[in-house]
């Protein structure tokens, strides 16, 4: 690292960059296509061979990697590396059938660490900060994944994990974090757990909020920043590519994620032909490890719907934020929608809160939403019916589809520790 903090990789020039990636990605497809029969099964089938990859534009002529594909090869199936060599095992957050199994070496853990190190750093933290960590630990990346580039950068940690939230707050009253990393819905229930105890969120030693693991708007970002008083950046990542650190927001432009693309190499495609599509065109995000030992993902469908842009604070090109994932669409009456668009229409109004679900349920054959929504402790009943209703009008206006909003009173949505269910799907089976 220089002095600044920054390794050499943050400054160099795109083409520097490209060339690395190169050679980077003609390692990696060789290495899956040696050590992984799924990988050389399908490029086969695909007529393409390692020896193929002569451009960063020869990568669009491999097959794309679903996660089906992770499934049918459950547990260690995708693996390149001997077992005796998995250091680390973690799995994805899916919530139906089996998990998705990841594992690294401990080559990929260093990786990982290091830029989880970066991401902590490009938002704002510097070794000597203390770091509340309260992503859940375990099999899930984030708890474990934070914790060890905090620790790397040289940050004290705080392994608090999720849950236990009043004594959450009273560990960052006691031990004065300067950094916080959560998702932004649980960081909401914290915000009022302080003031259930009678404490200025905006009061604490707090000043960066590293939030991610689930979509999250801009909204979302001026609400915590201004009831927290923190610096509010966006954190990605999935276990299936790494975990968290694989795109991280720099505090001083707060422009979407950069992807550390000197390990992970990203592509847009359309979702539904799998073409790929021009940088700044928004479509499925794919991504490729350019680094990775244990196991080693080409094109990966993260199903997360995005767009790439230039790079700013770095020379690594940025993400927008992401608007939802493919499974998360709700179709209503031929209309898509994401829980994000509801999001960000909600705080166009100052008296419902950001705690709200998207409800899916069905009146003879057609399916109905209702987005239940609470009124914030300081509105009326009345004046948060009329806050539901313009939100109903300009979801008809600007989305073009026709929702209930229910206004329920402040804590009567489930709260969660770790990524929040927005859409609770009510509907009976088709037959
Ligand atoms: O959620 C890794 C992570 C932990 C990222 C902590 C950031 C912070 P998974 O459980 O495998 O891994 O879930 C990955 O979560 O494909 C996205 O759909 C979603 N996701 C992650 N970060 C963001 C973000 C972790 N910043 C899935 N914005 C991904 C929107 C996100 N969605």
């Amino acid at each position: 690292m220089t002095a600044e903090g920054l390794e050499p990789i943050e400054t160099a020039t795109v083409e520097e960059l490209r060339a690395l990636q190169l050679e980077r990605l003609r390692w990696s497809v060789r290495h899956a296509y040696e050590n992984v029969p799924h990988y050389r099964a399908a490029s086969d089938k695909a007529g393409t061979h390692p020896d193929d990859i002569r451009a960063l534009s020869d990568l669009s002529r491999l097959p794309l990697t679903g996660k089906d594909d992770l499934r049918t090869n459950y547990p260690f199936g995708m693996f390149a590396v001997p077992r005796e060599r998995i250091a680390r095992i973690h799995a994805s957050s899916g919530t139906t059938g089996r998990p998705t199994i990841v594992g690294y070496t401990s080559d990929d853990l260093e990786t990982w660490a290091s830029v989880v190190a970066r991401s902590i750093r490009a938002a704002g933290g510097r070794p000597g900060h203390r770091l509340h960590n309260a992503y859940g630990y375990g099999l899930f990346t984030g708890g474990l994944g934070l914790h060890a580039g905090a620790e790397k950068l040289g940050c004290t940690v705080v392994p608090v994990s999720g849950g236990m939230t009043e004594r959450q707050v009273r560990l960052i009253e006691d031990l004065r974090p300067d950094v916080i990393s959560v998702t932004p819905s649980y960081m909401l229930v914290l915000i009022e757990e302080m003031e259930r105890q009678g404490i200025d969120p905006r009061s604490t030693s707090l000043s960066i909020g590293i939030f991610g693991a689930e979509p999250w708007t801009n909204g979302m970002r001026r609400e915590m920043e201004e009831r927290l008083g923190v610096h509010a950046v966006d954190i990605y990542g999935l276990s299936e590519v790494m975990g968290p650190g694989v795109a991280q927001e720099c505090v001083e432009t707060k422009d979407g994620p950069h992807i550390w693309e000197d390990h992970f190499y990203p592509e847009i495609i359309d979702p539904v032909t799998g073409e790929a599509l021009p940088d700044g065109r928004k479509g499925e995000l794919v991504l490729t490890s350019l680094t990775k030992q244990a196991m080693p993902v080409l094109r990966y469908r993260t199903r997360d719907l995005t767009r790439l842009l230039p790079g700013t604070a770095r020379p690594m090109r940025r993400m927008d934020r992401i608007s939802g994932r493919t499974d998360d669409m709700i179709i209503l009456r031929g209309v898509n929608l994401f829980p994000t668009q509801i999001e960000e229409l909600l705080f166009t109004t100052a008296e419902l809160a950001p705690h709200f679900q998207c409800v899916l349920t069905r009146s003879g054959v057609l399916d109905e939403l209702t987005v239940r929504v609470e009124r914030r402790e300081t509105a009326t009943i009345t004046s948060a019916a009329t806050a539901g209703e313009h939100v109903r009008r300009l979801v008809k206006s600007t989305i073009g589809v026709s929702v209930r909003v229910e206004v329920v009173a402040p804590g009567s949505i489930e709260r969660s520790a770790g990524k929040m269910r927005r859409i609770v799907d009510e509907r009976p089976p088709r037959h």
